[in-house]
C-alpha cells in the first residue's frame, strides 16, 4: 500500500542555496518575507517575459500613433487590435467589470480612466495610457504620460519629476532591502518638488495574476515593510498629484479616480524582476 506524501516537500526549489539560507536568517529576525510562491520559477519567468515584451510593444505602439483630436477609445481601439494581433489578451478587458481594453487617464484623472468616444485628446492634455498584456496565462504591465500638443511648463515638470520618482523607485527596488525603502524614496522626491504622493492606490505583484501580493506603496518609512528577495516581480507606478493627495471615485462609473481638489495627476509604471544581483526592468 502507498502512503500518501504531502506534496509540498517534493516541490524543487527554484533559487539557489544562497537566496534559501538568506531566507532562513530572517526568518529567524521575524522579518516579513514574501510567500515562497511570489518567487518566480525559470518557467513562469520565461511566461512573463514573453508578456512584458508584447507589452512594452504595445506602449511603443501607442506612442507612435497616440495624437490631438483622437478620442480616448480611439486609443483603446489601438490596444485592443494590437494586443489580440499578438495572440494576447489585454489583461483590463472585464477586470472586475472594467469595460474596456486600457485605462487612459487625462489631467486631473489619476488613473482607471474609462476610454470613451466623447473625450477628445486636446492639445495641452497630458494623458497616461497604462496598459496590462496576458499572454499565455502570464501577466504584464506598465504606464507611460503622453503630452498632446502644447503643454504648459507646470503640467511638463509634472509629468518628468513623477517618471524620475518611478525611476528612483525602480533603483531602490534592490534584494534585501525593505518595500519601505522604495517607497520613502518615491515619497522624498515627490515633497521636495512640492507634490503629494496618491495613498489609496499602489504597485502589486504581477506575473501569475494581474494583481497579487505585495502592495507595493509610493510612499512609506526607510526601512519596513516586507523584505525584497530575488524571483520577486512587482510594479512600481507612483501616482503623483501637482496639488493635494487626496482622491475620490467617480459615482456613476464607479472606475475614474479623479484628484479631489481638481489638480493635475501624473503616473509612470515599470515591473521588475528581483535578481540576486540588483533587478532587471521587465516593462517600461
Ligand atoms: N493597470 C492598472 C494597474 O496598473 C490596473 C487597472 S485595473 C482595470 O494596476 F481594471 F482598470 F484595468
Ligand atoms: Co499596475
Amino acid at each position: 500500500m502507498k502512503k500518501f506524501i504531502h506534496a509540498t516537500r517534493f516541490t524543487p526549489r527554484n533559487y539557489s542555496d544562497d537566496v534559501e539560507a538568506t531566507i532562513q536568517k530572517y526568518r529567524k529576525e521575524g522579518v516579513r518575507l514574501p510567500q515562497r510562491h511570489l518567487l518566480r520559477t525559470p518557467e513562469q519567468l520565461a511566461g512573463i517575459r514573453a508578456s512584458a515584451k508584447i507589452n512594452t510593444a504595445l506602449l511603443d505602439y501607442v506612442a507612435q500613433n497616440i495624437c490631438e483630436g483622437m478620442t480616448t477609445a480611439d486609443v483603446d481601439h489601438l490596444v485592443y487590435c494590437f494586443t489580440t494581433d499578438h495572440d494576447a489578451i489585454p489583461a483590463p478587458f472585464l477586470y472586475e467589470g472594467f469595460p474596456k481594453s486600457v485605462c487612459v487617464s487625462v489631467n486631473d484623472v489619476v488613473c482607471h480612466g474609462i476610454p470613451s468616444t466623447r473625450e477628445h485628446l486636446k492639445s495641452g492634455d497630458i494623458v497616461n495610457v497604462d496598459v496590462s498584456t496576458i499572454y499565455k496565462g502570464y501577466f504584464s504591465d506598465a504606464s507611460r504620460m503622453f503630452l498632446i500638443g502644447d503643454v504648459s511648463p507646470e503640467r511638463r515638470r509634472l509629468v518628468e519629476v513623477t517618471r524620475e520618482c518611478r525611476d528612483i523607485g525602480v533603483r531602490m527596488a534592490q534584494p534585501w532591502t525593505r518595500l519601505g525603502d522604495i517607497g520613502a524614496a518615491i515619497q522624498e522626491h515627490a515633497e521636495k518638488n512640492g507634490y503629494s504622493v496618491v495613498r489609496d492606490l499602489c504597485g502589486h505583484g504581477c506575473g501569475v495574476k494581474f494583481h497579487e501580493e505585495p502592495d507595493v506603496e509610493h510612499f512609506g518609512k526607510r526601512g519596513t515593510g516586507m523584505m525584497i528577495v530575488p524571483g520577486m516581480t512587482f510594479t512600481i507606478e507612483p501616482m503623483i498629484n501637482a496639488g493635494r493627495y487626496e482622491v475620490c471615485i467617480d459615482e456613476e462609473d464607479g472606475w475614474t479616480v479623479f484628484t479631489d481638489d481638481g489638480s493635475d495627476s501624473a503616473q509612470w509604471e515599470s515591473m521588475v524582476l528581483i535578481t540576486e544581483t540588483g533587478n532587471e526592468v521587465l516593462t517600461e
